[in-house]
């Protein structure tokens, strides 16, 4: 996070990455619950989906069934979200003092658009970049499972199904990859949590880094 645009040195904003069924929203939602009971204000966001734009981007167009989309359009709406959420949300929060948990965040951009859609990594960086209005997260926990254990997961989700879930397993092994890519070239506030056993083991494996 760029601390010059906070008044609070003691902010947070954490994010939770990694492919569908991996159990970002369960794990952020429990270290939010966990946060919470130890007297820390926290302010739970999601993308896409948090700001104004948020709700009509997902439902009206990311998940239409009747929209083939372009890839290159589907990068800008992901980013148009952002920004939006951005400036209107997280900013303003970490602002306030909040600790800001957000599920899924520019890390989402360059694996879906740069590795899953193969959209062009150089544009893809620079607008994920330009999106985040140079809001940077302190701490990114990746939860890391086989894409084939994730895809099971994800059948067992019936109610909460949208577009990106019901690609083929070839496109999640490379969002897998994209990520993989991201993290060998080092990026130090990015945790690699080992994600394939119980929801209580993962939880653990998370909340040492807040002690
Ligand atoms: N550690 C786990 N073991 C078994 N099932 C899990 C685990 N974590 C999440 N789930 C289940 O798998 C599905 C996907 O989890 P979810 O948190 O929605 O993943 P994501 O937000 O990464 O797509 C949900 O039905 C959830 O209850
Ligand atoms: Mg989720």
């Amino acid at each position: 996070m760029n601390r010059s645009l906070l008044n609070s040195e003691v902010s947070r904003f954490i994010t939770f990455e990694g492919i569908d069924g991996s159990g970002k929203s369960t794990q952020a939602k429990l270290l939010a619950d966990y946060l919470s009971s130890k007297g820390i204000r926290v302010f739970f966001t999601r993308e896409p989906g948090g700001g104004s734009l948020g709700e009509a981007i997902r439902a009206d167009i990311l998940d239409r069934r009747d929209i083939d989309i372009e890839p290159y359009a589907e990068l800008c709406l992901f980013c148009a979200d952002r920004a939006q959420h951005v400036r209107e949300i997280i900013l303003p929060k970490l602002r306030d003092g909040y600790t800001v948990i957000c599920d899924r965040y520019y890390d989402s951009t360059l694996a879906y658009q740069g590795s899953g859609r193969e959209v062009d990594p150089g544009l893809v960086h620079r607008m994920a970049m330009a999106s985040s209005l140079g809001v940077e997260p302190d701490i990114t926990f990746f939860l890391s499972v086989p894409v084939e254990q994730a895809l099971l997961r994800l059948k067992s989700r019936e109610k909460e199904k949208n577009k990106m879930d019901e690609e083929p397993f070839e496109f999640h092994s490379r969002v897998n990859e994209g990520y993989r890519q991201l993290i060998e070239k080092g990026t130090p506030r990015i945790k690699v949590i080992e994600a394939s056993g119980s929801l209580e083991e993962i939880q653990m494996e998370i909340r040492r880094f807040f002690e």
